[in-house]
Order: structure tokens, then C-alpha cells, then sequence
């Protein structure tokens, strides 16, 4: 396993980053204040994984992304352990992420990795995502926010 500080955002990084947050604009905007590390397997970026203060003492992963041929062989799980323990070394007591009410596979990782539902912003993908979202076969309207306390 090899996860570093990405030190120039490449289209590599781009792409994937995009697969988790279709708005670039947002992506650009968080980039510029956020810590980011990516994967690489083979020397080859596979994942990635953005951590930005939010609040005193909280960061929020606002994407993480594993490319589609490398995904369910664990990449994104030891992406989220690599953010918990940053966040635990650098004394941040919680950590967040918010994903879509419909992402079934990534509602399971994070709280199989020890997130626990907060609470719900009801038509987040509506009011900030121009495009409609389909996904498991369903429109996506509302954000799921989870949080871990280290
Ligand atoms: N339902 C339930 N569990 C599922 C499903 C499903 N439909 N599909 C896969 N899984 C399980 C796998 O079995 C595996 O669990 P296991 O290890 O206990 O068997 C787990 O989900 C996946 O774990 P990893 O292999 O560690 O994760 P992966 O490397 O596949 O990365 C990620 C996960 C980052 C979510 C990846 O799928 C991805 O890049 N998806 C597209 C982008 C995305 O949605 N990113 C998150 C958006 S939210 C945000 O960025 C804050």
C-alpha cells in the first residue's frame, strides 16, 4: 500500500475525483483549502481521498474515489483508516463525510469503518446539482451526514 500527499492535481486525479462529485466548480473550490492524498498501486494513481477543516477540531472527507477496475479489494477502506489516523495524529476530534441517500455500497464502508448517521439534508442534490442523479435505479435528492467522534 502506498498513500501520499498529492503534490500537483493531475487529469488522473481529476477523473476521479469527479466520479465522486459530479460539480467541478465545488471540487476546484475545496481543493484550494483541503489536504489530499491519493493511492497508487504499481505506481499507478488508483485512489483518492480530500480531508478539509470544516470547524475547530473537524475535518470532513469531502471525496474520496477509487478508480472503477481497482474497486471492492479494500483501496477505499484503507483510504478512510489513512484519514482517521491523520486526523487522530493531527488532534481533530471529529471526522465527517456526507454521502448520497441512495450510495448503498458507500453508506456500508463507512460505517463498517465506524461512521454513524448524524442526520439528513433533505434535497441537497436538488438545491446544488443542476443535473439529475440516478443511482440504484433511484433519483437522488437527499445528502445522509455521518460522523465519527476519535
Ligand atoms: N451494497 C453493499 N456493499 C457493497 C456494495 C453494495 N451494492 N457493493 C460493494 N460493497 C462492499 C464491498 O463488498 C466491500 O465490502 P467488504 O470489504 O466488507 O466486502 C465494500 O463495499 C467496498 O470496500 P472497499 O473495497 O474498501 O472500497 P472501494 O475500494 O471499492 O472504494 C468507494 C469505495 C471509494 C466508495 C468506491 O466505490 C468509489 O470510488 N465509488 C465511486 C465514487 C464515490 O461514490 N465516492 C464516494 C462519494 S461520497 C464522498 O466522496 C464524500
Amino acid at each position: 500500500m502506498c498513500i501520499k500527499v498529492i503534490q500537483e492535481i493531475t487529469s488522473t486525479h481529476m477523473d476521479l475525483l469527479l466520479s465522486a462529485d459530479p460539480n467541478e466548480s465545488l471540487i476546484i473550490d475545496y481543493l484550494k483549502r483541503a489536504a489530499c492524498f491519493e493511492y497508487r498501486l504499481k505506481e499507478q494513481v488508483v485512489g483518492v481521498i480530500v480531508l478539509l477543516p470544516t470547524r475547530p477540531k473537524t475535518l470532513e472527507i469531502v471525496n474520496i474515489a477509487v478508480s472503477s477496475q481497482q474497486q471492492n479489494q479494500g483501496i477505499g477502506e484503507a483510504l478512510l483508516r489513512y484519514a482517521l489516523t491523520f486526523a487522530q495524529e493531527q488532534a481533530y476530534q471529529t471526522v465527517e463525510i456526507g454521502t448520497g441517500s441512495t450510495s448503498f455500497a458507500q453508506l456500508y464502508l463507512y460505517q463498517k469503518c465506524g461512521f454513524r448517521m448524524t442526520g439528513i439534508d433533505r434535497d441537497f442534490f436538488l438545491r446544488h446539482y443542476s443535473n439529475e442523479i440516478i443511482e440504484n435505479k433511484l433519483v437522488l435528492k437527499d445528502m445522509v451526514r455521518l460522523r465519527i467522534d476519535l
